[in-house]
């Protein structure tokens, strides 16, 4: 028995470590990159690993964790699991988390009517422009019927937090009795992830590491009172996104695709995570569907066609509209002046504003 008794290498022990996965998540802690260093000298093993949290109990739970999956490791004898953190509390916008947990207990979504999460199977499908030019569109007409200052977007795409630069805003937000104030432009009352994450943050520390922050952040912003609050969520539907769906008290989900026919595999992965949190999706928005010739009124479906329309079918919610591909939409976007704003009568910026009044219609009907 002694002979066979399987000599112990890094190898293992990183295999062991990957079946390890980050308190409250599925995703394992050597995917998630938080293992710093194996060591392995004879029976021994010594595991560093690194963390970014402003959670106490993260770090013991990881340890026990991390100890009790390499007890099991055959021919190890000692394991040693050293746990750095580095509190996710100390400079720039992430301080303003961390001075908002104080004000935590009064609920302020209380003051919203409406969250409703912008969602989408992958990234690049045009889901932020979609979030900014919806709001603008749906705070036109709140605007017309005398109501202002009725829509909030709240960007939680910690991979990607664009809101900010597409809606011309980029100051750090204040903390007034420890409550994040929104920034606002063009009416719209914004915060961003972007005020917590920099861009110098590898992406693969993102997700997990500032997932609590995040939350906290989430929970502690000062909206004012809002009709709708959009949520630009992260795109996919992994553990990041559910956390995320489960922090922000939802209305309901908006699910941003494109034409490609394909487009309803993504959609199915979107609906299931959902599901799970019993959060309903109030309908489908197609982006870039087609290529408008304004002069002859023809279009060329340059990506396919069907996905929003075999999306919204497969989910069994309505398709709520079509966003042309126009690259007056981009070139809004990049100069921080949403397209609905700067040329309400475009033909593209009608479709956000029939969207607009659609979801409006039906958040009106389920009140
Ligand atoms: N309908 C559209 N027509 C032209 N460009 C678009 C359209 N929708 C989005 N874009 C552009 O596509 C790129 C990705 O859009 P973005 O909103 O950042 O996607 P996501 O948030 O899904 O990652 C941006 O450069 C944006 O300006
Ligand atoms: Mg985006």
């Amino acid at each position: 028995m002694l002979g066979l008794m399987a000599k112990l290498t890094e190898q293992t022990v990183r295999e062991a470590l990957s079946g390890v996965p980050y308190p409250g998540f599925s995703r394992d802690i050597v995917s998630f990159g938080l293992v710093k260093a194996v060591e392995v000298e004879g029976g021994k093993a010594r595991v560093s690993l690194a963390l970014t949290t402003s959670d106490p109990e993260v770090a013991p739970r990881l340890k026990a964790a991390v100890e009790e999956a390499l007890r099991a490791v055959e021919g190890l004898e000692e394991p040693e699991v050293m746990v750095a953190v580095k509190a996710s509390g100390s400079e720039d916008g992430k301080s303003a988390a961390g001075e908002a947990e104080a004000g935590a207990g009064n609920n302020p979504m209380q003051k919203v009517r409406s969250a409703i999460a912008i969602a989408s199977g992958k990234g690049g499908v045009g889901k932020s422009t979609f979030t900014v030019n919806l709001a603008c569109a749906l705070d036109r007409q709140f605007r017309a019927e005398g109501r202002e200052g009725a829509v909030g977007i709240m960007d939680c795409d910690i991979y990607g937090p664009t809101v900010p630069l597409m809606l011309g805003v980029n100051q750090r937000p204040e903390v007034e009795d420890g409550f994040i104030q929104p920034l606002e432009n063009f009416g719209i009352q914004v915060m961003s992830m972007g005020f917590l994450v920099d861009e110098h943050t590898p992406v693969i520390w993102r997700g997990p590491m500032v997932m609590k922050t995040i939350q906290q952040f989430a929970q502690n912003v000062a909206w004012g009172d809002l009709e709708v609050l959009l949520v630009d969520l992260p795109p996919g539907t992994g553990d990041a996104q559910l956390s995320l769906v489960q922090t922000v008290p939802l209305e309901g989900a908006v699910v941003v695709t494109t034409p490609q026919p394909a487009s309803v595999n993504v959609a199915r992965r979107g609906a299931l995570m959902f599901d799970k949190v019993s959060v309903p999706v109030l309908g489908v928005a197609e982006n870039m569907s087609y290529l408008l010739e304004e002069a002859t009124g023809e279009r060329q479906y340059l990506f396919g066609e069907g996905g929003g329309r075999a999306t919204a079918d497969y989910l069994e919610v309505p398709l709520l509209g079509q966003v042309p591909l126009d690259g007056r939409i981009r070139e809004g976007g990049d100069m921080g002046v949403p397209i609905v704003l700067s040329d309400p009568d475009l033909p593209c910026a009608e479709a956000f504003n029939a969207i607009a009044a659609s979801l409006k219609g039906r958040l009106a009907s389920r009140a």
